[in-house]
């Protein structure tokens, strides 16, 4: 087990997250009748449009094709004008696609592999449909669940991918991976924001207004994960509205302070 995770703190932040889910959890339509078919849809819609956004298309969607054969024979042009507001026009033409070929062969893709082989669907979205569809026994982490990971303790923000996914595992809510990863969604999304736990997406350090404070933070927290880096990368791992002779003087001021060091050309954080 990974150190700090073991059975009782395991139980305990399972019994935290689902009394507190028991009390607040969103009834958003795809949850009422999970079927594959609904999962697949809300879960595409869900690649990159947000809840609220995604919640009165969804229901558009399934009056207009509420059967993945009504989809499978969409007319493409109807399909982009329900689609429309959603974004990412091709994912809609995917969907269509991955419609086709289930029921061309009968059967809902019941594996990672299988699912894996409709264009659109990723690692995170064919586990997301298994759990959401089937409940089955797998741990997925958006990052919505990599930040509550992170703020309960389980990881920092410099976790490698493969060992979040070895702390999510060790927590799962064996037998209701369903309710499991709908109660961290919603937790994450009602209780543990972004802005309630400072802690950024995994991709870039976000400095949200951009003024220099958060320009500061931002550089610190990217440091922090990596060991040296010039002034290009640096850059490249922050989400950051900074000139470069700005972000210059940040940087002078946090050396000044003592908290960042200089070595040719390359800054890490002061030892
Ligand atoms: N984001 C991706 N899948 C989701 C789901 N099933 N519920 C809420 N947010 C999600």
């Amino acid at each position: 087990m990974t150190p700090g995770i073991n059975p009782e703190t395991v139980k305990a932040f399972q019994e935290r997250i689902m009394a507190w889910w028991a009390e607040n959890a969103r009834d958003l339509p795809w949850r009422r009748d999970p079927s594959p078919y609904h999962v697949l849809v809300s879960e595409v819609m869900l690649q990159q449009t947000q809840v609220s956004r995604v919640v009165p298309k969804y229901i558009e969607f399934m009056n207009v094709f509420p059967t993945i054969e009504s989809l499978a024979s969409a007319d493409t042009r109807q399909l982009l004008l329900v689609w429309s507001g959603l974004g990412y026009n091709r994912r809609a033409l995917w969907l269509k696609e991955a419609a086709r070929a289930i029921v061309q062969k009968r059967e809902f893709p019941q594996t990672i592999q299988d699912l894996q082989e409709l264009r659109g669907i990723g690692p995170y979205t064919s586990r997301s449909i298994l759990i959401f569809a089937y409940n089955h026994d797998l741990a997925t982490i958006d990052t919505n669940i990599r930040r509550i990971l992170i703020a309960s303790g389980f990881a920092n923000e410099c976790i490698t991918e493969k060992e979040l996914q070895e702390v999510a595992d060790q927590l799962l809510l064996r037998g209701r991976s369903r309710d499991w990863h709908n109660a961290l969604m919603d937790y994450g999304s009602l209780v543990l924001t972004s802005g309630a736990t400072g802690i950024s997406p995994v991709t870039k350090q976000q400095c949200y207004e951009g003024s220099s404070r958060q320009v500061r933070g931002a550089v610190i927290r990217a440091l922090t994960c990596a060991d040296e880096v010039e002034l290009d990368e640096l850059k490249s791992l922050l989400d950051c509205d900074v000139e470069d002779s700005e972000l210059k003087s940040i940087i002078n001021g946090l050396v000044s302070d003592g908290l960042v060091e200089v070595t040719t050309n390359r800054y890490r954080i002061a030892k």
